[in-house]
């Protein structure tokens, strides 16, 4: 089974609590959805292997580490997951970037893939899926299924706010994907929005309602 993290800085948890709030306007919002994917991004890359590489300093040369050259993507869902890209990309500047965009079809409720572009190298990859919220976990279990046929060589998800539902199904479906959860709240409802979560995060992001 899958291990899920729920992030436990105080510094993750307080922006969190400040887009949970209906007076935070998207200018503010996009900044802290940024800012939370920064500091998510850090414990996320907790493992990157390291290699020792010789540096001279201005009193000697010695051996130092240095990450070891890791081939990373980062695939945001679309159209939220942009909104937490830049703040990884701040940390990560060399890594690639590919795209996934999935909508359901209203008559058989198939999800359905309509965009999805990953780098060309995909299979040397070690791939970070990202969307800001997972709820059912329909949208994020859809996406990696279509994301695994290109065989890349790991996949990673950061969400910034789950509900234990999206949780559970992710793991289910695919056992070898590590979660990485901002926070974890209590449950969806009725019309599958995360409770007490932060509404719907793309509209948040954008103000387009
Ligand atoms: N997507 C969102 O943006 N918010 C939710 O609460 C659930 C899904």
């Amino acid at each position: 089974m899958s291990k899920v993290h729920v992030m436990d800085h105080p510094l993750i948890t307080h922006k969190i609590s400040i887009i949970r709030d209906k007076n935070t306007g998207p200018k503010e919002f996009r900044e802290l959805v940024n800012e939370i994917a920064t500091l998510m991004a850090y414990e996320v890359t907790r493992d990157l292997p390291l290699k020792e590489v010789e540096i001279e300093t201005p009193l000697r040369k010695d051996r130092f580490k240095m990450i070891s050259g890791k081939k990373i993507g980062i695939v945001p869902i679309l159209r939220a997951g942009l909104g937490m890209l830049d703040g990884i990309l701040k940390l990560m500047p060399a890594a690639r970037v590919g795209h996934i965009g999935l909508y359901r079809d209203p008559d058989t409720l198939e999800a359905i893939e309509y965009y999805c572009k990953l780098p060309t190298d995909v299979e040397e990859r070690e791939l970070l899926v990202i969307d800001p919220m997972l709820a059912t976990g329909n949208t994020a279990l859809e996406a990696i299924k279509f994301i695994k046929a290109r065989n890349p060589k790991n996949i990673k998800l950061m969400v910034l706010i789950a509900a234990p539902e999206g949780v559970e199904k992710i793991q289910r479906a695919h056992p070898d994907i590590d979660i990485w959860v901002g926070a974890l709240d209590e449950k969806l409802n009725d019309h599958a929005y995360i409770v007490p979560g932060l509404g719907d995060a793309g509209d948040r992001l954008y103000g387009t309602k």
